[in-house]
């Protein structure tokens, strides 16, 4: 709960429902405020449709939401945004200073492009210090290709002098089965946020599951349901815990695919609007890699050279 506010605080939450609130991991006043009272008597035994009702309104008043905020109030928030480092200078210097927290950032591009790379060594970068490019904080990677290499992570952070054991011990890694087990390892991040000082989460690859297991037109628009429901749950925790968001997602690169353009990523319309950073990356000459800003809310598109070494990612 905020600040001094408790779960027993909100209209018609007795002891016994504060607890069930509590075994349901809802312990966030913000996030029970930004619920639908459908979608909470749906989650929390016991609680039905007007009760949720009062407990999200009363959640609304409390956390002082909804309604228009000033200039100043939203300055405040932009001021927490931090940035965590790439490790490649001209990589940051596209991104004026890396990868934002309080919403999602993409990278898409065809396999070897660097998705993985990138998010191991922000994994580790993001725990360094703040005049370091880091934020101080863990990591939490969910991974669904069974990609996430501890051995690289080692690599990259003795190549900074960084303590290894401590840098893996700071990041939380889950398989993610398939996309239902996926949506609940990202429902379960959040949990994770509030309990430690997390400042990245990485889906690594955001797509890959829910491509495989929904085939067809049919089931396209169950699909983008629960994408989008996904989608919304890892911007509140980007929003709620300040924390940055990184999703990794393929191109259509399928050939039996007549219609697949290799430079679109897959997901459509609703990765795209839920993602407020999005970055291409492409292989370049010989062993380079190009990364390209496609969308941002206020900084120019363009290009930046970088490399995949030993060492982790660095300048082109
Ligand atoms: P997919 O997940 O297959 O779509 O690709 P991706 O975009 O995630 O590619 P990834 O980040 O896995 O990049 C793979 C490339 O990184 C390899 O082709 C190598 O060139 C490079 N790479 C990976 N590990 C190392 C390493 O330990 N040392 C060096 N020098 N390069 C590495
Ligand atoms: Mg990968």
């Amino acid at each position: 709960m905020a600040d001094d506010v408790e779960l027993e605080d909100l209209d018609g939450v007795g002891g016994k429902t504060a607890e069930r609130l509590r075994e349901e991991g809802l312990t966030n006043l913000m996030e029970i405020a930004n619920m639908k009272a459908g979608e909470l008597s749906g989650k929390v035994d016991g609680i039905g449709e007007s009760a949720a009702e009062s407990i999200v309104n009363s959640a609304m008043d409390l956390a002082d939401v909804g309604g228009f905020e000033t200039g100043t109030e939203r300055y405040k928030q932009r001021q927490e945004m931090r940035k965590i480092s790439t490790n490649s200078e001209s990589f940051n210097e596209l991104l004026d200073g890396g990868v934002e927290t309080q919403s999602l950032t993409e990278l898409y591009g065809e396999f070897g492009a660097g998705k993985t790379q990138i998010a191991h060594h922000l994994a580790v970068n993001v725990q360094r210090s703040e005049e370091e490019g880091g934020l101080g904080k863990g990591a939490i990677y969910i991974d669904t290709e069974d990609t996430f290499i501890p051995e690289r992570i080692e690599q990259m952070a003795e190549a900074q002098d960084m303590d290894a054991d401590e840098v893996l011990d700071n990041i939380h890694v889950a398989r993610a089965f398939n996309s239902d087990h996926q949506m609940l390892l990202a429902e379960e991040a959040k949990t994770i946020c509030e309990e430690n000082d997390i400042g990245l989460i990485v889906v690594d690859s955001l797509m890959a599951h829910f491509r495989s297991e929904y085939v067809g037109r049919g089931e396209l628009a169950k699909r983008q349901q629960k994408l989008n429901k996904h989608m919304s749950t890892l911007l509140k925790a980007a929003n709620t815990h300040n924390v940055a968001v990184v999703l990794t997602n393929q191109v259509m690169d399928n050939p039996d695919q007549m219609f697949g353009d290799p430079t679109k990523a897959i997901g459509g319309n609703i990765v795209a609007h839920n993602c407020a950073t999005i970055i291409y990356l492409r292989k370049g000459k010989k062993d380079t890699r190009v990364a390209r800003l496609e969308d941002s809310p206020y900084l120019p598109e363009g290009e930046a050279v970088y490399s995949i070494t030993d060492e982790g990612i660095i300048d082109g």
